[in-house]
């Protein structure tokens, strides 16, 4: 099933009972990322997949986006949806939002699933980097910033010999406007630390990360790890930030194993 709920737009498929899973996707792509685990996991678990306020198909509205606001919008579908308890998959941004989440509103979560993520906050850095793009992406447009964007995300490999996946990323991108993306942005750039929240948490914890992942890397993986009390972590090989889509093969398996943990 497909449908909207206050400028959400999300799908929502596979078997009722046991643990629903909730994917959340990474900056700028849209819900459609998750295409190969929606396929599979949806065998055996209720899987939710949503667009991120302004992207996707979520329009952006006022573009006045905070991490604060994406977990409002994530609690408000798992209301709607009837959902009490959820593994929370998320990457990358989506990451950020599901650790908000598991911070806020931990009696929500019966799993915890990070991706290519990490708990802590933007350096000073890593602000003026995101100024720098809000900038661009309003003065060249979004396609620009794509093209740049999608190699600092994908491994050198995957850009040469997956057209399927750098068509259907930038696709994604592309269907984004300047105003959701800088709204975005300014979302992640004043996000919390998460990470005193790791060692509260309750429930078992999956982290996965490309091998080659620059943006959020293996080092950031481990740091989460350490703080968590349940929680196993893998190197995803042959993959980049987009370590779902750049070897579904292993990250389905890893995946597969530790929703066969959750009651
Ligand atoms: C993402 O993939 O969601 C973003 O690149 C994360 C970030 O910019 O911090």
């Amino acid at each position: 099933m497909e449908g909207t709920v206050n400028g959400i737009a999300f799908e929502d498929s596979g078997p009722r009972g046991g643990a629903p899973v909730v994917f959340i996707h990474g900056f700028p792509f849209d819900r459609t990322m998750w295409a190969p685990q929606m396929l599979e996991a949806s065998v055996k678990h209720r899987v939710i997949a949503y667009d991120v306020r302004g992207h996707g198909r979520s329009p952006a509205g006022d573009g006045q986006y905070s991490v604060e606001l994406f977990v409002d919008d994530l609690v408000m579908l798992l209301d709607y949806l009837k959902v009490e308890r959820a593994v929370l998959c998320g990457l990358s941004m989506g990451g950020y939002i599901a650790l908000r989440a598991a911070e806020r509103r931990p009696e929500r979560l019966s799993g915890l699933v990070l991706c290519d993520t990490k708990s802590g906050p933007d350096t000073d850095e890593a602000k003026i980097k995101r100024a720098a793009t809000i900038a661009a992406v309003k003065k060249h447009g979004v396609a620009k910033f794509a093209n740049e964007f999608i190699k600092a995300v994908l491994t050198e490999n995957t850009l040469k010999t997956n057209p399927a996946v750098v068509g259907s990323l930038l696709t994604s991108i592309l269907g984004n406007s300047p105003l959701g993306i800088s709204g975005a942005l300014l979302a992640m750039a004043a996000r919390t630390d998460t990470t005193a929240a790791l060692s509260k948490l309750t429930v078992p914890a999956l982290i996965l990360v490309g091998e080659q992942d620059k943006i959020t890397p293996p080092s950031a993986a481990e740091a989460m790890l350490k703080a968590l009390p349940q929680a196993t972590m893998h190197l995803i090989p042959g993959a980049a930030h987009m370590s779902n889509l750049e070897n579904p093969a292993v990250f389905n398996e890893k995946l597969a194993a530790f929703l066969k943990m959750i009651p």
